[in-house]
């Protein structure tokens, strides 16, 4: 995507977030001044995806260190103490994507092996920069690893989006396809609306009509019926969170999606940086899934559509079972069944 749109930006002072809230109908920037502004964008889905919303949070991290040294002139003890409330706080926002807490986890280290430094605050700037450059150089590797996967001519079904606006850049899931294309094959894309925040309809569909990509938005419903016609040749979607044993946490939708795509023989693929790896978390089981606000489901489009006082229940991520799993398509090469051998090799050092 061009920088003029590019999902978050640092000046040096400011971090800048693509408010993707608006989208498709305005392109308007959140401006976050501090480590608060960046929490809120988090919490607000200003910003979202599970590699964007890390490296947002790794700005934010710096930005908190910022506010408490210079405003507050605090350091030492007081500084410490007061840099794990600016970490609980961005760490409160979202509970799924494993890659936020593993970006403010290697703040956390650089602050804590410098904090008597005076150049603490430039190597905490630096830190976020490297993992937000490092986002789009890994997708681009993913995406030439999981481009192999692709015939010239297929068809695939991607949900949410995992695309640039979930990342810093290029995308996980879409930066598959981006890099088939790029390598000469025709690919199209059927985009689920992902219902309720409706990620697929309105971001997807966005930035792969800004690419040029041929995309075909359907309602969640339909996914099965056209897997039946024939109209799908793959399935590549992103993660929140992969367990040691490869089951993984997507968002809500995605389990069907692969339960269909088993049914109908299709190769269903998971795109995601090794950072969304969460080898501590032994399965599925043990993932914490988000519960959002019940307007989400009662409202589509600023209208209520359910009769007042019903019920709703609204999981923002689901789990799919590793066993559904075709491949995981990582920056260290596409890991295979058994995954708890593929993904362990990946972590011995
Ligand atoms: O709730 P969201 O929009 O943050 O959920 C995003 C997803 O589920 C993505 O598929 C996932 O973060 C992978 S993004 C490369």
């Amino acid at each position: 995507m061009n920088l003029k749109t590019r999902t978050l930006q640092w000046d040096g002072t400011c971090l800048r977030l693509l408010d993707q809230r608006k989208l498709p109908e305005k392109e308007e920037y959140f401006i976050c001044r501090n480590d608060s502004d960046v929490a809120v964008g988090i919490r607000d889905m200003i910003v979202r995806g599970a590699p964007a919303i890390g490296a947002s949070a790794a700005f934010g991290y710096y930005l908190g260190t910022k506010r408490l040294m210079m405003d507050e002139k605090l350091k030492g003890h007081e500084l410490i103490e007061k840099m794990n409330d600016v970490k609980k706080e961005i760490g409160s926002t979202r509970p799924t994507a494993v890659n936020l807490f593993w970006a403010l986890e290697r703040m956390e280290k650089i602050f804590i092996k410098n904090v008597d430094n005076p150049c603490l605050l430039g190597l905490l700037e630096k830190e976020a920069y490297d993992i937000s450059a490092d986002d789009i150089r890994i997708n681009k590797t993913m995406g030439k690893y999981g481009a192999e996967l692709l015939n010239d001519g297929d068809c695939v079904l991607t949900h949410c989006n995992a695309g640039a606006l979930a990342t810093v850049d290029y995308g996980t899931a879409l930066g598959v396809i981006r890099a088939a294309i790029e390598s000469g094959k025709k690919i199209r894309v059927f985009a689920d609306e992902t219902r309720p925040y409706l990620q697929g309809a309105r971001l997807t569909a966005w930035e792969l009509m800004k690419d040029k990509i041929d995309v075909t938005v359907i309602t969640d419903n339909m996914a099965g019926w056209v897997m039946k016609l024939g109209k799908i040749n793959a399935v590549i979607v992103g993660a929140d969170r992969i367990a040691a044993n490869g089951d993984v946490a997507n968002k809500i939708g995605t389990y069907m999606v692969a339960v269909l795509a088993r049914k109908h023989n299709i190769p269903f693929y998971v795109a995601a940086p090794v950072s969304t790896i969460d080898i501590k978390t032994k399965c599925g089981s043990e993932i914490p899934i988000e519960e959002r606000s019940h307007d989400e489901v009662r409202f589509c489009g600023g209208r209520e559509i359910t009769p007042a006082g019903v019920k709703i229940f609204n999981p923002a991520f689901d789990v799919t079972d590793n066993d559904l799993i075709s491949a995981i398509i990582t920056e260290r090469g596409i890991l295979r069944q058994p995954y708890s051998e593929s993904i362990g090799k990946l972590f011995i050092d």
